[in-house]
């Protein structure tokens, strides 16, 4: 029988060493002791050490997320040593390479672990060449898809910044196309619904050990044959509670770089699809709540071109789940790069935070990937925290973070190879950490 994590095995974690070792091709690499024989769930960090006041469970998952969980737990280890606010950290091991290896995607139990026993949790990458499920679903699917679902992550946020200092990489070359301070939005994706609605219901259902939901067998005049499709329902509640999110967090803005206006921006298909024509009359009925911020319309497929040509109009985003999907990676193109977009999934009662990016195998063991996009998850979970626990210091942690990314990048001595420089992942995080560790002791 896997053993299934729960409230005992916490007490185990603490009770247990941690180990620090080197792992061959990945310099710094740490692994830890596994709890129990089976050894799905490990924990890192220093239990004990502070008031653990936060439990935060760390899902590496495949390839590079190994690699940038281990810089997002420096992060949290730098703020234990040098704050009054502790983390519980228990890392589950997971993923599309776990599931080739165990024949489980993670440990049985590890959904109720993140959803009973978890404040806020991390999770690197999802996704193993060749690693599918019987049925063909991408193996993690349990993971990343059946969190998102299961625990109701209805948002997934994700800021989209341009930081001083950062190139753009374009025909091979490194140079500045947009301008630092021209480039600074929220895009909100849905993430319960829409064209993900059948794969998100299927994979949370696995992760809860429910039989899994398959839409209704549908014909379609004129298709002969085989067909394959994917039902896309957009619903008035989760149109709503997404929205309404977006007009919350622009109250916490400073509005569009190009005019300082608070604005919120609806993006749909609406001329074509009835789901986006339900979404956007959604939006208009929550933005009557709020009179004092300015409103925009956009269709996705022109959106992809102001996007790019006038960044600066755009202050909070709100669309649906794939438009939000495919948008914020040309989104993140803007900011440097994947390896510079973070992103948070907040539900009413949890949240995981991730960087957009995937596992990204080809890069895989050689401790060489942008770390920044972890980091900056790790300050929208700090954000997180202390909102919800009316935290107001925990929320300032994370601006002193977002600050010790700013300074390490405005010097431009230290980048990953996807910015044009060779320093190691390892390297960028502990200079982040450093930088930010001597801002906590400053204050
Ligand atoms: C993302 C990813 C996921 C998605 C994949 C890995 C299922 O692309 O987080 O944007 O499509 O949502
Ligand atoms: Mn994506």
């Amino acid at each position: 029988m896997k053993h299934a994590p729960g409230k005992p095995s916490r007490e185990a974690i603490c009770a247990k060493a941690i180990d620090d070792v080197s792992v061959a091709g990945v310099p710094e690499m740490r692994t830890s002791t596994p709890f129990m024989n089976e050894g799905f769930v490990h924990v890192e960090g220093s239990c004990g050490q502070a008031m653990s006041d936060h439990r935060i469970t760390v899902l590496p998952g495949d390839g590079t997320g190994r690699e940038v969980a281990l810089e997002a737990q420096r992060i949290l280890d730098t703020i234990q040593a040098n704050t009054n606010h502790g983390f519980e950290q228990t890392v589950i091991e997971c993923g599309g390479q776990h599931y080739q290896s165990t024949g489980e995607e993670w440990a049985e139990g590890s959904f109720e672990f993140c959803k009973n026993e978890t404040d806020a949790i991390f999770l690197g990458a999802i996704g193993y060449p060749g690693a599918r499920l019987p049925n063909g679903d991408l193996a993690g699917g349990s993971v990343i898809l059946g969190l998102r679902s299961g625990l109701d992550l209805y948002a997934n946020v994700r800021p989209i910044k341009l930081y001083e200092g950062v190139p753009h990489k374009i025909h091979g070359e490194f140079r500045q196309i947009w301008q630092p301070g021209m480039v600074d939005m929220t895009i909100l994706r849905e993430n319960t619904e829409g064209l993900y609605h059948a794969l998100l219901r299927r994979s949370a259902d696995r992760a809860q050990g429910r039989p899994e939901y398959e839409p209704e067998p549908m014909t379609f005049p004129g298709l002969e044959g085989e067909v394959a499709y994917d039902p896309r329902p957009i619903s008035r509640a989760g149109s709503e509670r997404l929205i309404r999110m977006g007009f919350e967090i622009a109250q916490t803005r400073n509005g569009a770089p190009s005019d300082g206006v608070r604005r919120v921006s609806c993006i749909d298909k609406s001329n074509v699809t009835r789901g986006c024509q339900l979404f956007r009359a959604k939006f208009d009925d929550v933005a009557s709540s709020y009179p004092e911020t300015e409103v925009d319309y956009g269709y996705i497929d022109a959106f992809m071109q102001w996007l790019t040509r006038s960044p600066e109009h755009y202050d909070t985003v709100v669309t649906s789940n794939m438009f939000g999907d495919i948008s914020t990676d040309l989104g993140a193109v803007l900011q440097g790069g994947m390896g510079m977009a973070a992103s948070g999934n907040i539900g009413d009662h949890h949240a995981f935070f991730e960087p957009v990016h995937g596992s990204a195998p080809k890069h895989a063991g050689q401790n060489k990937v942008n770390p920044i996009a972890t980091i900056n998850s790790i300050q929208m979970m700090m954000d997180y925290l202390g909102r919800k626990n009316n935290d107001d210091d925990l929320v300032a942690v994370g601006r002193l973070i977002d600050e010790s990314v700013a300074d390490h990048l405005k010097d431009g001595k230290m980048l990953t190879y996807d910015l044009g420089g060779t320093a190691s992942c390892s390297a960028v995080g502990e200079s982040i950490a450093t930088k930010l560790e001597a801002k906590l002791k400053q204050r």
